[in-house]
């Protein structure tokens, strides 16, 4: 891949080559692998201008604000697409052709219910627990239950594994929730589309049957799929990380889940709702602006920024777009839309965010629906790691699929140096 050479002179005057590696889209990389024979790292905290890993998975143009997935633009695929069908993309590379498409829908159907005895590992948990730390627990804990059948090696193993993660994930997320309650949990049901029966087994009850909204049902569909993966963010770089030491996938995801939970990353949905809950109304609106601008005020806008995009995230556009729809459909006004609008309205046109290119990303608006469809603001982070195991396992398989080296970077040391042991 390398067709031409970047030049480094060394302090020493010497004089290295390092290859230019041309990807099929988008910016080239200067691989560096070769500095180490000169005695030199590359310094680079937080991988600013690091590209980790080749892949084909996702590409984002942070500065056109694009995101496509094995090629596909997002907008297209939340038009046109649906969640499951946007895994079998992530996973295969294609789009499937209809009888694929029933037999990967079909696949996952029956792969939802957990072993019975993952039911008792709830029973630790106080029902006051984050949802968040008992996903990090129970997705673990599948290690106990299936590791063991699988060999990372074998292509179909990998991609049963695929199957039983992203069919077992809204399972125990809904399975978190009703903990919460102190609610019996619901047994998935196969006559059900993926985001119906993840709404069954979160609202349904054994007294009742639960009537599903196809608003609130296709609403949810579509947070899923804008959800599912985003080149090499934290949550999925950590799931690498953890891959490439050669942990079963279950370990890995749930590495996944907790990077995820920051609120700097997938926790941004939960807090966005908290700060705008804390805002309460327009008025207060300047207030936390200027807190926000304030360099020793840690206070930020949740739900704001983003380090690829320097313009629109293209997932909050299409978010927007519905959040007005489904709350048309649904009947609800939510006073937290129209504090979030104005907010929007006033930061974009305070040169402290444009000069930072901070623009609203997926997690500005996606609190909205999911409020609006029911969901406790706890549980927003946990639906994001739902919709994201497709990315991370399809990023995981990506690397498990050739050969790999640990992830283990260096450091710029700046500690004692060597001194001996006198007291
Ligand atoms: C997700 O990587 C992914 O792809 C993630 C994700 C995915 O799908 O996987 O897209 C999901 O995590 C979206 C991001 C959700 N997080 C938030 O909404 C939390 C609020 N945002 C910030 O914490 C921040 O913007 C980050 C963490 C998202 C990005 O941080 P960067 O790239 O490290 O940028 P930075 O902190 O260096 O900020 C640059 C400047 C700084 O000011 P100066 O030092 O230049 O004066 O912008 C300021 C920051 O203080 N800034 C903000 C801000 N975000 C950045 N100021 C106020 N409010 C904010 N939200």
């Amino acid at each position: 891949m390398a067709e031409k050479n970047a030049t480094l002179t060394l302090p020493t005057g010497e004089v290295i080559d390092l290859p230019v590696l041309k990807g099929s889209y988008g910016p080239d990389v200067i691989d560096v692998s070769g500095l180490l024979n000169a005695g030199y790292f590359t310094y680079d905290p937080g991988f600013m201008s690091t590209a980790a890993t080749e892949s084909k998975i996702t590409f984002i143009d942070g500065n056109q604000g694009v995101l496509l997935h094995r090629g596909y633009s997002i907008e297209e695929l939340a038009e046109h697409s649906d969640f499951l069908e946007t895994c079998f993309l992530l996973w295969y590379g294609f789009l499937p052709a209809k009888q694929e498409k029933i037999e990967f829908v079909s696949n996952i159907t029956r792969h939802t219910m957990v072993h019975e005895s993952l039911a008792h590992f709830f029973d630790g948990f106080h029902h006051n627990a984050h949802p968040m730390a008992m996903m990090c627990g129970a997705v673990g804990a599948l290690s106990a239950f299936y590791h063991d059948v699988m060999d990372i090696r074998s292509e179909r193993d990998r991609e049963i594994a695929a199957h039983r993660l992203v069919a077992k994930m809204p399972t125990l997320a809904a399975m978190c929730y009703k903990h919460s309650l102190g609610q019996p949990f619901m047994y998935p049901r196969n006559d059900l589309s993926y985001a119906a029966n993840f709404l069954y087994m979160m609202f349904g009850t054994p007294c009742e049957e639960y009537r599903i909204s196809k608003a609130v049902e296709s609403a949810m569909d579509k947070i899923f799929l804008l959800h599912a993966d985003h080149e090499q963010n934290a949550s999925t770089s950590t799931v690498r990380l953890a891959g490439s030491t050669g942990a079963n996938p279950f370990a890995c995801i749930s590495s996944g889940i907790a990077a995820l939970w920051g609120p700097a990353h997938g926790g941004a949905n939960e807090a966005v709702l908290v700060m705008l809950e804390e805002i309460g109304s327009v008025e207060n609106i300047p207030m936390f602006i200027d807190k926000a601008k304030d360099p020793d005020d840690p206070f930020k806008l949740m739900g704001f920024g983003h380090r690829v995009y320097k313009n629109f995230d293209p997932r909050a556009k299409v978010i927007k777009a519905s959040c007005d729809a489904v709350l048309a459909e649904l009947g609800v006004t939510d006073p937290r839309l129209a504090v979030a609008m104005e907010l929007e309205r006033i930061a974009l046109s305070d040169p402290y965010f444009a000069d930072r290119k901070l623009f609203p990303n997926v997690d500005f608006y996606s609190g909205i629906i999911l409020s609006a469809i029911g969901i406790p603001t706890s549980m927003f982070t946990v639906i994001f790691a739902v919709a994201r195991t497709i990315g991370w396992m399809s990023h995981w398989d990506e690397m498990s699929s050739e050969s790999y080296k640990i992830g283990r970077p260096r450091q710029l040391y700046t500690g004692e140096p060597p001194r001996s042991y006198k007291l």
